[in-house]
């Protein structure tokens, strides 16, 4: 979609919206749309599009009125995003090609008036690519939203929030695309295409280079594959001298679950287990696009879990980078395994003073918190309070868990230096644990398990059903708030 700034409309577009203050009434509309506004009880709630019709000089046009709540509402960001959102869900396959958007008249900011921008165009992404008979009333019809009256400053405003949509963007497209086209050496091809040019800089590092580290723990997963893994670095130095924040993400690219294998029913979702990696992916190329002043690395660990021949077996023992060993109780436990390679590398190589992990790592997340937020561990109460902070501001809400020492000792082996899986209980907290344990002393970590996130069978805010895009706007404001403040 194409989202364009200037006074005039574009010719025969006949679809004008206008935003509105809940409990205000829209100026300069003719009176019998104003008064339909009241009849059809449009009240300019957040989400609520009122469509009314007029005709000037002979030409009948569709006025639509998004409401915006109110004013003061301490959810007015969020709800700035619901008015774009609903104006895209309603009219995107509407038959019409151009919207006139105004966005004046409300007293917006320019900040607030791209904050409908943003909705609308993150409300409209879809992934249709493999939809060679979509009937002609269910494709996308809006391709351009051309604002015609805005606060000012807003198309400058608006660089910075559409390389948020970019990221987003990149993000739901790697958790969309299926594990027969996303898989590590295809992952990391689409991230050097997004990252061309952008002045980022990409280490890849294959399976012979990943042997000589020692990264026993992440080969082992990737080892019942005939897809070889990798490892991607995305590093952007936009800071000053000051060592980076390091975001890791978990890329399982397909997570069958190994010789552990898991039921069939619903195991397509498993295309999704690289949605930590597509977050950092995506949330890195936030960063990049919009020039983060801010020195940032983004680490993913790619791998497929499957069971052929060659896959590890329960009861394994492996020996990680670190040089803790692993016995393998549960190949179905992979991300962990993947992760503790990633992050020990990541901090041997960037000596970073916070590091932050993003994984679909447990069910057992679901069964906590469900879909609304994501579970946040952490070993340091700042660096929590920041991400719960960026969550807060962002939509990507994240809420905090308990670590300690009685959960750590549940994952003692008897053979090894750690076991991959703990008792029944506490599935989640256990599974952070076991990352604890690959942290070095000093360094200030939090691993968010995004389980419930990345993928929604409901439309949601921003969203209409499959990749919320969940973790790449919550990097980028993290990065804001807590290096560019
Ligand atoms: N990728 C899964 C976790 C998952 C489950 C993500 C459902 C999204 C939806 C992970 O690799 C896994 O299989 N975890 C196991 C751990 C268990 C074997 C200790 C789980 O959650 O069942
Ligand atoms: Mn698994
Ligand atoms: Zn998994």
């Amino acid at each position: 979609m194409q989202i364009t700034f200037g006074a005039s409309a574009p010719e025969d577009c006949q679809l004008i919206a206008h935003v509105v203050n809940q409990g205000e009434t829209p100026v300069g509309l003719e009176g019998a749309l104003a008064e339909g506004a009241v009849v059809a009880r449009f009240k300019g709630k957040p989400g609520q599009v009122f469509e009314g019709f007029v005709t000037r000089d002979d030409v009948t046009y569709r006025i639509a009125l998004a409401g915006l709540g109110e004013a003061d509402s301490d959810d007015r960001t969020a709800n700035l995003e619901k008015a774009g959102a609903a104006l895209a869900a309603k009219y995107l396959r509407s038959g019409e090609k151009a919207m006139a958007l105004s966005l004046a008249g409300a007293g917006l900011s320019a900040d607030d008036a791209t904050s409908v921008l943003l909705g609308l165009r993150l409300r409209s992404w879809r992934h249709d690519v493999y939809r060679t008979k979509l009937a002609e009333d269910k494709k996308a019809t809006l391709e351009h939203v051309a604002v015609t009256a805005s606060p000012d400053g807003t198309s400058t405003a608006w660089v910075e929030k559409a390389a948020i949509a970019e990221g987003s963007e990149f993000t739901r497209m790697l958790v969309t695309e299926p594990a027969n086209k996303v898989y590590p050496v295809s992952f990391v091809e689409k991230c050097v295409a997004a990252f061309q040019g952008t002045g980022a800089e990409l280490t890849v590092l294959d399976e012979d280079v990943m042997k000589q580290l020692g990264m026993g723990a992440l080969l082992g997963v990737g080892q019942g594959s005939r897809q070889p893994s990798r490892l991607l670095a995305i590093r952007w130095n936009g800071g000053g001298d000051e060592s980076p924040t390091v975001f890791v993400g978990k890329g399982v690219t397909f997570d069958t679950g190994g010789i552990s294998i898991k039921p069939a029913a619903g195991m397509e979702d498993m295309k999704w287990d690289m949605g930590g990696a597509a977050a950092v992916a995506g949330g890195m190329l936030t960063l990049v696009k919009r020039q983060a002043k801010a020195n940032v690395v983004g680490v993913v660990g790619l791998v497929e879990n499957m069971p052929d021949g060659n896959a590890q077996r329960p009861g394994d023992v492996v020996t990680s980078m670190s040089g803790q060993t692993i016995e393998v109780i549960n190949t179905d436990a992979e991300g962990r395994l993947v992760l503790c390679d990633a992050l020990h590398w990541a901090q041997e190589k960037f000596a970073p003073k916070r590091i932050v992990d993003f994984a679909t790592l447990t069910g057992a997340i679901i069964i906590s918190l469900g879909h609304e937020h994501g579970g946040l561990f952490a070993n340091d109460d700042d660096l929590a309070d920041d991400l719960l902070k960026a969550g807060k501001d962002s939509g990507d809400k994240m809420w905090r868990m308990p670590i300690g020492p009685a959960y750590d000792k549940l994952i003692d082996s008897p053979i090894a230096d750690i076991k991959n899986v703990g008792p029944r209980g506490a599935g989640s907290i256990t599974a952070a644990q076991f990352l604890n344990r690959f942290i070095k002393k000093g360094t200030a970590w939090a691993h968010c398990d995004i389980a419930g996130m990345v993928w929604a069978d409901k439309p949601g805010a921003t969203w209409d059903k499959g990749a919320t895009g969940f973790g790449a706007r919550l990097i980028d404001r993290f990065v804001a708030n807590t290096l560019e403040g």
